[in-house]
């Protein structure tokens, strides 16, 4: 039996799982991502928790034959060498992640783009399954995406497209770590929602008082997930934060059916968990900006692999690739 090892490293979590050719899970290890410890650090624990998983490396695993290893790295990568040039919420510039794992392990490894991977993984087997035109959009610590148009993965000429986070939808807008302004990554991230609440507590905003309580009063452990729950309390600010990030949301979503098209529109990451409070607003942008004749006919679902949809797919990346390297010959 083939089997792959997916490893997903985004801004918050890193996980490494044992897939086979389905997709199925076989086993798996995760552990926050803590890139503040630096990337030489990262990348040890990172090698050390596929070490755990597949024991022998890369030879046998309880009588399966492990193919390769896929690694998607929340970034923009050199596919060709295998190293991530920019991954912003990781911190990483110029990381040979690619090389490293290939050196350690001795085995083939790719390198792919986190939301390009999940996006895989939903389509192949996710919430996606059998359908041509798909958008998966991540919104996690940062917003992601990978498109499915016509049956295939848009890669573009150097596997970066899809970059859906940093669709600007303000010139004038708050500066992106990306280097652009008014990115729907600044209005909608799961770090950009949490952000914005720590400077409304540091300007003495009483309505902030809820989300603190919920981070135990410390401002620095404050994330997305407070703001969720104070908003699923009935906190008119915290609501008024996930409607903030809903509606940026959906003037990303709106550029991006009208440029692919598809039937469905796929929601994954962190955020995504606010559920209504996030969605609603979301949708009433998309419905109130999108050209009907398009917008009314989109599918939106939530991420059937939920937070494995990047392993999923970095590790079915290599049965994908093998197919389109195939057809292109
Ligand atoms: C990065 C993307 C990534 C996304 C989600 C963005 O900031 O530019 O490459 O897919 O975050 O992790
Ligand atoms: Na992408
Ligand atoms: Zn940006």
């Amino acid at each position: 039996n083939d089997i792959y090892v997916g490893i997903d490293v985004g801004g918050t979590k890193m996980l490494a799982a044992l897939v086979n050719g389905n997709g199925t899970i076989m086993a798996k290890v995760q552990q926050p991502t803590r890139a503040e410890r630096g990337t030489k650090d990262t990348i040890r624990r990172l090698m050390a928790m596929t070490e755990s998983l597949i024991k022998e490396s890369c030879s046998e695993a309880e009588g399966n034959t492990i193919q390769g290893i896929g690694i998607a790295v929340a970034g923009i990568l050199d596919p060709s060498k295998g190293t991530v040039m920019l991954a912003t919420n990781l911190g990483w510039e110029n990381v040979p992640i690619g090389p490293l794992f290939k050196q350690y392990f001795q085995c083939p490894v790719q390198v792919i783009n986190d939301a390009n991977a999940a996006a895989l993984g939903e389509w192949l087997a996710g919430a996606g399954v059998g359908m041509k035109d798909v958008i998966y959009v991540t919104v996690s610590t940062g917003i992601g995406g990978g498109i499915i148009s016509d049956g295939r993965l848009m890669l573009g000429s150097t596997n970066s497209a899809a970059e859906l986070g940093h669709i600007s939808i303000d010139r004038n807008g708050p500066l992106c770590a990306c280097g652009n302004r008014g990115c729907i990554e600044v209005y909608a991230s799961g770090n950009t929602i949490a952000k914005r609440v720590r400077e409304d507590i540091r300007s003495g905003e009483a309505s902030t008082a809820i989300v603190l309580e919920m981070a135990g009063g410390n401002p620095e452990l404050l994330n997305a997930r407070h703001v969720a729950e104070a908003a699923q309390a009935g906190n008119e600010y915290a609501k008024d934060r996930l409607a903030d990030a809903g509606s940026a949301l959906g003037m990303g979503l709106t550029a991006i059916i009208h440029l692919v098209n598809p039937e469905m529109i796929i929601l994954g990451g962190g955020v995504s968990q606010s559920g209504r409070l996030l969605f609603e607003p979301m949708l009433d942008t998309v419905r109130g900006h999108g050209i009907p004749e398009m917008v009314n006919r989109v599918r939106f679902v939530t991420a059937k692999l939920g937070g494995d949809a990047g392993a999923v797919g970095a590790a079915l990346w290599w049965r994908y690739e093998r197919t389109i390297t195939s057809a292109v010959q």
